[in-house]
């Protein structure tokens, strides 16, 4: 094996067709895992955050997240059906780009699947404390991080002991159920617009951009402006990569993969640009701006508190499935990257149910302190650096493919390669630069500590061939 940096990977499909788990589903089981694994905390919460960024323009800013992840999104379809193993983006960054990048990558996708854990619990706090203050008078103190005056955040920590528990005795998503939150998550949305939209009053969307375009710092020392809100909000749209992990139980995944990615980001994009507009056209922006529910508020705003108690019962019924998803996902990478040599083995040591226990305690710690302390918002900001360092390399792979090897077979061609790839690329990095700087400097810090592990550990064991 070269000692190069850029040394890469060939490609090994993890489960050679006809063998494996059983194929059973089809493209509308996979719609529902991407929806299942999409909506959560992004549009259930932080339409709140991004709405005090950009005021009503927060609309445009889902749109200019949507598009961009949408971008991404076909060009990760076209590498998922090309290179159909395990790791996504780490993995296709190894078989085309080389260790180094794939190994800045895996780095990047442990942070995203972290803090997307962590992210999602403190949403899913949001609606579920006001719930455990109404029935079980539990303390308010102890359900907020100090951000919001609080002490610490004890129902997130709570939440992600339950989905580490579940994962330890083997738990994976079943369709099923999935099926079924997908649907409780969807209903609850609908609702919100049927009852919201017909508040709407074009009176709340004046001033439409009240910060402007691009990201600037105000008065008060808060990052605001379209994109500012862009870059937050870019959380709401991803988690369809939980798709291309049931390739292997997929009927007919060449033609299913391809119609999951796309059409649950169809979707998506549908239901928050409506979702969107009936928020702020229902009430002032400022009114909902940084709550940890603004859903629920502006439902209890306009005279409808059944239906605001329906959206937070449907938040806290559905969203541990997006909570798990993403742990498993983190388990994966980690694992997948342990198996290449460049993490200890020892760590993704796997129990007799099938899970790395080390890990999944590891990860469940962390996460479980950061969500009991640290604000939402940076939380979700910092989980996109991550997410928006994998989408550019796997953009960048798409197209270096096309170059390389224009007429390998791929069973899904992006279509105008260059203008979506390139559109990919540009839109990750202006999103990244209109994260706040804080997150850029945390970013940068853990991609120092990062090449430290690398330079010291990984690039002496990686066992790829
Ligand atoms: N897209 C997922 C969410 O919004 C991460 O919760």
């Amino acid at each position: 094996m070269s000692d190069s940096l850029m040394r890469r990977k060939s490609i090994v499909p993890d489960q050679p067709d006809g063998q494996g788990l059983a194929r059973t589903l089809g493209w509308p089981h996979l719609i529902a895992l991407g929806v299942g694994a999409i909506v959560g905390t992004g549009i259930l919460t932080l339409i709140g955050v991004g709405a005090d960024k950009a005021g009503p323009a927060v609309i445009l800013s889902f749109a200019v997240a949507g598009l961009i992840c949408a971008c991404a999104a076909l060009a990760y379809a076209e590498m998922a059906t090309m290179i159909p193993a395990s790791g996504s983006a780490y993995t296709y960054s190894y078989v085309v780009i080389g260790e180094i990048i794939a190994w800045v990558v895996g780095w990047s996708l442990i942070l995203e699947y972290s803090l997307v854990v962590s992210a999602v619990a403190v949403g899913w706090s949001g609606y579920a404390a006001p719930l455990l203050e109404a029935w079980a008078g539990a303390p308010m103190a102890l359900m907020q991080g100090p951000e919001l005056g609080g002490i610490v955040n004890l129902p997130a920590i709570a939440i992600i002991a339950v989905v580490a528990g579940l994962l330890l005795v083997g738990t994976r998503e079943s369709a099923t159920l999935n099926a079924f939150l997908v649907l409780v998550k969807v209903l609850a949305l609908a609702i919100f617009v049927a009852v919201a939209l017909p508040a709407f009053n074009a009176a709340n969307l004046e001033p439409f951009s009240p910060y402007g375009f691009a990201k600037h710092m105000g008065p008060d020392g808060v990052e605001r402006g379209v994109m500012a809100a862009a870059a937050i909000i870019f959380f709401a749209f991803y988690g369809f990569d939980a798709i291309a992990t049931a390739a292997e139980e997929t009927r007919n995944p060449d033609r299913d993969l391809k119609i999951g990615i796309i059409g649950s980001m169809f979707v998506c994009v549908v239901i928050y640009i409506a979702v969107a507009v009936a928020a702020v056209g229902a009430i002032a922006y400022t009114r909902f701006a940084n709550s940890p529910e603004p859903l629920a508020l502006i439902l209890r705003e306009l005279g409808s508190p059944l239906a605001a108690q329906y959206l937070g019962v449907s938040a806290v019924i559905a969203l541990p499935t997006v909570i798990l998803a993403f742990f498993y996902g983190q388990s994966r990478i980690f694992f997948t990257m342990a198996r290449d040599g460049l993490l200890p083995a020892s760590l993704a040591k796997l129990s007799s149910r099938g899970t790395p226990v080390r890990i999944t305690i590891f990860t469940a710690i962390v996460v479980a302190i950061l969500a009991g302390f640290i604000p939402l918002g940076d939380l979700a900001a910092l989980a996109n650096a991550g997410t928006l360092a994998a989408f550019t390399a796997v953009s960048v792979c798409m197209l270096i493919m096309r170059r390389r090897a224009p007429d390998a077979p791929r069973t899904f061609r992006t279509p105008l390669p260059w203008v979506v790839g390139l559109g990919a690329i540009g839109g990750c990095i202006y999103l990244f630069f209109s994260l706040p700087a804080q997150t850029q400097f945390w970013f940068l810090i853990w991609n120092i500590a990062g090449l430290a592990v690398y330079f010291l550990y990984a690039r002496r064991h990686a066992v790829a061939d």
